[in-house]
């Protein structure tokens, strides 16, 4: 009996060291322990030993009970542990992909412009777009009661304040960056302004109510309309290839005069404006203390602003405008 008491511990201590997971663990359990379990079995059987037996082997089976269920406790929490790794760190799982970002095309396309422009030797400067009245308006030849207001329609921050100076707007478009520069620059000098403008209009496939225009700005005692067509079609050319289809034709804007607007062939064969120009004002430069007399050593120059968003449609065909602010990666990862 001695023996076999013997026995049933080291076999029983082996099968828990053994016992693998949870479940066979618990079959270890149940197999010594449980109700039909062996060594419940032998401590059941004690009491038909001997009195003199049962004396000396009682308390060895009960010694052998203990030391088995401390066993099993210590062994379930070495399985439990190792779970608990697995579970943090599976070697054998396929990786994860890291999705890498990129510019967006909008990004991308005002890159292009400006190295274009620098190769040009014009400077890039800016603006801010929290504008006042007075550099949005007032000093582009728009006074408060001009008509041409109404083509802007305007984001405004505060409207009422005694002078245009204090009235508050998102700027409509980035023309007041010309009235800025001029302001702190002596001519001649050649730039552009590339940002962001707002405007509170419906919006359609080719319009938004905030978009992107690069405003461009040459000033110099000769600088004529043709210089103005060259830059603009080397620029075109630059930008789209040859073989593109552009026309100049006449336009109003209250800071031009003679004012155009130029447009590009779409790939369907129907027009796209994509910007505003035409020789700087004489009132402009008048606001600006610059002498608009070229033959009193006055100065004059040209001023354009383009849709930067039209020419990313016209080069990428984007069909819809809104497509570059909808924010939907299957739209910006095609670029
Ligand atoms: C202007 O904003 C003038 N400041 C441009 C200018 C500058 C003229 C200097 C003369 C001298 P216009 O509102 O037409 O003009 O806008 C210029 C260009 O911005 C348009 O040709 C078009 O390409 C683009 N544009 C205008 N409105 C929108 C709009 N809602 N969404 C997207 N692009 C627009």
């Amino acid at each position: 009996m001695e023996k076999f008491l013997t026995g049933l511990k080291k076999k029983a201590l082996m099968d828990v060291s053994k016992a693998a997971d949870r479940t066979a663990l618990e079959a270890v359990r149940v197999g010594y322990l449980g109700r039909k379990g062996e060594l419940t079995a032998l401590l059941r059987s004690l009491k038909d030993l001997p009195l003199e037996e049962r004396r000396r082997l009682g308390p060895e089976a009960n010694a052998l009970r203990g030391e088995l269920e401390a066993a099993i406790q210590e062994r379930s929490r070495a399985i439990a542990a190792a779970e608990k790794i697995e579970e943090r760190l599976d070697i054998t799982k396929p990786g994860h992909r890291m999705p890498r970002g990129h510019l967006h095309l909008l990004s991308k396309v005002d890159a292009e412009v400006r190295r274009i422009f620098t190769s040009l030797n014009f400077s890039v400067v800016e603006g801010p777009e929290l504008e006042t009245a007075y550099h949005n308006f007032n000093t582009l030849n728009i006074p408060a009661d001009h008509p041409a207001r109404d083509a802007w329609d305007t984001f405004w921050i505060r409207r009422e304040g005694k002078s245009p100076m204090e009235q508050l707007l998102l700027r409509t478009h980035t023309s007041p960056v010309q009235i800025r520069y001029m302001q702190t620059h002596e001519p001649p000098f050649q730039i552009i302004a590339p940002g962001r403008v707002f405007r509170y209009e419906a919006t359609d496939a080719s319009h938004a109510f905030n978009f992107y225009q690069v405003e461009g700005l040459m000033v110099g005692s000769d600088v004529s309309l043709a210089n103005f067509k060259y830059v603009v079609e080397t620029f075109l050319v630059q930008f789209f290839g040859k073989g593109t289809e552009f026309r100049f034709r006449p336009s109003y804007f209250p800071f031009v005069e003679p004012g155009l607007e130029v447009d590009m062939r779409r790939k369907g064969g129907d027009w796209l404006e994509v910007m505003g120009a035409g020789m700087v004002h004489r009132n402009v430069f008048d606001a600006v203390r610059y002498n608009p007399d070229p033959p009193a050593g006055g100065v004059q120059g040209f001023a354009f602003g383009m849709g930067l968003d039209r020419l990313a449609m016209l080069r990428y065909n984007v069909p819809d405008i809104r497509l570059f602010y909808s924010g939907d990666v299957r739209f910006t990862q095609q670029f």
